[in-house]
């Protein structure tokens, strides 16, 4: 493939993070190389295998419906035909990481951000930044759900307005996309089942999360959840439990702006804290934690 365009390096709650230019890009394509697309199928088989009865039915069902397979890197164009028609999506090719605000405009439009290059065989099983994997794999089946991609939207939409207020409502922001869009958990009769992209384009979080007793699985709650820091450099200490999708789009439904101003001067709550409120499906052991590292 021919190479990402990096524009330079920023300092963000992320760690050190490669921005890319901003620019929507075309998919090229033709430009995947015969590695690439064996990254793909290698990543592909290995996860829907995992995910049987671990991810939700609803991303399952829906990576189906998407003709997403094991057949090779989709085309955007492709998925856009099924997606358009079914939620009003659309998915765009990008370098990778957006600047915020790029990033929620293209949410509020109903615009799907997708990287458009695909880690080295070197990099199976880690890398620090989304590629195409995470961001088609793990985002994209979602948004062919009605009320997830009404919920995505109006996070986008959100993050537009918390970015006209300032540092510490991104920062709340931020940690509700974290665990929900990204390590979310979802209860179903089944079980409890995986709904967050971070997890499912993960082959050890995606047995982790819900198999070990090291990390805490607790009810979902959005004052709490605001409040609580994150890893970005291990496995969760904590999952945050949705009872359906409905309760995620109800919960952030009012004006968040009285939340802000109320969390301005509560304090944050450590990764790995369990509450007197909190519903606890699993109290973790904590075995294995690194101390500290929360941001
Ligand atoms: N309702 C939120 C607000 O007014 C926006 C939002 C919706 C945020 C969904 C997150 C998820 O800011
Ligand atoms: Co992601």
């Amino acid at each position: 493939m021919t190479q990402p365009q990096r524009v330079e390096h920023l300092a963000t709650d992320k760690g050190s993070v490669p921005v890319y230019t901003t620019a929507v890009v075309d998919q090229p394509w033709d430009s995947y190389t015969a590695t690439d697309h064996e990254v793909w199928r290698t990543l592909f088989r290995r996860q829907r295998e995992l995910l049987q009865g671990r991810a939700c039915r609803e991303f399952l069902e829906s990576q189906d419906a998407m003709g997403i397979s094991e057949a090779g890197i989709p085309k955007f164009s492709d998925l856009n035909a099924t997606l358009g028609p079914t939620s009003g999506w659309t998915l765009i090719g990008v370098q990778g990481l957006l600047p915020e605000l790029d990033f929620f405009e293209h949410l509020a439009n109903r615009r799907f951000p997708v990287t458009w290059w695909i880690r080295t065989p070197e990099q199976l099983d880690y890398l620090s930044e989304p590629d195409l994997f995470h961001d088609l794999f793990g985002h994209v089946p979602l948004l062919m759900n009605p009320v997830f991609a009404d919920y995505m939207q109006a996070y986008g939409r959100g993050g537009v307005k918390a970015h006209g207020i300032g540092a510490d409502a991104l920062a709340q922001l931020t940690r509700l996309y974290w665990y929900t869009v990204e390590f979310g958990l979802i209860d179903t009769p089944e079980g409890l089942r995986i709904y967050g992209s971070g997890i499912v384009s993960s082959g050890g979080e995606s047995v982790h999360c819900l198999e070990s007793p090291a990390p805490n699985r607790l009810g979902f709650d959005l004052l709490r959840v605001m409040r609580t820091r994150y890893r970005i450099d291990t496995y969760q200490k904590t999952y945050f439990v949705i009872r359906g999708f409905d309760e995620l789009f109800d919960a952030t439904r009012p004006d968040f702006r009285p939340y802000y101003e109320q969390l301005a001067t509560a304090p944050t709550f450590p990764a790995g804290a369990v509450l007197d409120a909190d519903r606890v499906y699993h109290r973790g052991t904590g075995e294995g934690w690194a101390q500290d590292g929360d941001i």
